[in-house]
């Protein structure tokens, strides 16, 4: 591929030439493009030597022709990556500023595959013009990759440390070979709510950060995402993600029958309620003076057993399992009983792991015995590793 590496002014800048060189060595052509404030911090004779190209960064320098040269690297690449973008570049990519040789080739390729590294000094990060920025940039498409160690699966940015290099290549060059393009996956994640009068519920401490990690992952490589989800307040930003909003397990019941036929693969993260209300009161139910109240429940179909009946040859289905005790043999039990390809075994002993944390550590285990086990990461991560798990190029 053809890789434009853009390059501001940040103290991370001196890792932009591993980056190119990486690159490089993975058979890529590298041109790069430097902002005059970071060839403060990186000589243009150390990107030109390990790109092999001279480095654009003055408009106006007579060996270019500044009326084209941005646009002939528009035409020439099939990609461009800003490793350390700043908040300054940021701001400008996010208004359409072009005024110099990098945001004038970052405005001409609007069209193209555009990746930004975030790097800045952590208030700088989380100011809320900045937070705004990279939120309108991921609203035009352009692919945000941040340090694993930082990354919030909430979508917040983390401490402003840039991602290392192997990191933004790993994430440029699966995002780029789009492995799971022309594949449809159905994805449920967060709680259920299930209503006992006009304003009560039961629910269930479920973020949904798992699911919509998952969600992330699988349209960034390509997949056509439905993801159908419990109440969280967790956003969306791929556009290759659908997202049907359902509050109780019945409805996302429905959304996922409805959905699945039409998909190569469904990953089922939600934490359903197993039991509702058997009666939902239209109005606020009253205390009843001293008396304790008691209310019926009934069960709720169980998603994951329906879609494990219907599941055609070339599908595959994949579950979760909470367990606390004999875990590895009940998720066995439950990966036969329900018919799935794997299944996903959270660890509630591993502290960091689990409900509403950031991160998690699961145990994978396939159909046919395999099992791979994960260390605590970032749900990000362990989403990348159930991916790459589940084979479905
Ligand atoms: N699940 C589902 N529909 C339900 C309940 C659970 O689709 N009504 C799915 C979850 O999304 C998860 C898997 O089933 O992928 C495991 O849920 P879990 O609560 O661990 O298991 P159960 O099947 O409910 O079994 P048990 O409560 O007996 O452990």
């Amino acid at each position: 591929m053809r890789i434009i590496v853009g390059i501001s002014g940040g103290i991370a800048a001196y890792k932009a030439p591993m980056l190119v060189r990486l690159l490089k060595k993975n058979g890529h052509d590298v041109q790069c493009v430097a902002t005059s404030h970071a060839l403060q911090f990186v000589t243009p004779l150390t990107l030109q030597t390990v790109s092999g190209h001279a480095v654009y960064s003055d408009l106006f320098a007579e060996s270019n022709d500044f009326s084209t040269e941005h646009i002939a690297l528009k035409d020439w690449a099939d990609a461009i990556v800003v490793a350390p973008a700043t908040a300054n570049i940021i701001a400008k990519m996010a208004a359409g500023v072009a005024d110099d040789a990098l945001s004038t080739t970052l405005l001409s390729m609007a069209g193209k595959r555009r990746f930004v590294c975030p790097a800045m000094n952590s208030d700088m990060l989380h100011a809320p013009a900045t937070q705004r920025n990279i939120e309108q940039l991921r609203a035009d498409g352009v692919t945000i990759i941040e340090s694993a160690v930082g990354e919030l699966a909430c979508g917040c940015v983390g401490d402003g440390r840039m991602a290392e290099s192997e990191e933004i290549y790993s994430r440029l060059i699966s995002s780029m070979e789009a492995p799971l393009a022309g594949k449809k996956v159905l994805i449920t994640a967060g709680p259920t709510y299930e209503r006992i009068d006009a304003v009560r519920f039961v629910g269930n401490f479920s973020s949904g950060k798992m699911g919509y990690a998952l969600a992330e992952v699988m349209a960034e490589q390509g997949a056509e995402v439905v993801l159908v989800s419990g109440p969280t307040h967790l956003t969306t930003r791929h556009s290759g993600i659908r997202r049907i909003d359902v509050e109780s397990a019945r409805q996302m019941y429905s959304a996922a029958v409805e959905t699945f036929p039409s998909c190569d693969a469904a990953v089922l993260c939600a934490a359903v309620a197993d039991y509702r209300p058997e009666h939902c009161a239209d109005h606020k139910l009253k205390k009843n003076g001293n008396k304790g109240l008691t209310i019926e429940m009934v069960q709720n179909p169980d998603i994951l057993a329906t879609l494990g009946k219907m599941k055609r040859e070339g599908q595959t289905l994949v579950g979760f399992a909470l367990e606390t005790n004999d875990e590895r043999a009940n998720a066995k039990s439950k990966l036969e009983r329900k018919n799935l390809d794997m299944i996903v075994l959270n660890s509630l002993r591993d502290k960091g792991a689990g409900f509403g944390v950031d991160t998690n550590k699961v145990l994978i285990i396939k159909r046919d015995g395999s099992e791979v086990e994960g260390e605590l990461k970032s749900k990000r991560a362990v989403a990348e590793d159930i991916v790459r798990e589940l084979k479905l190029k």
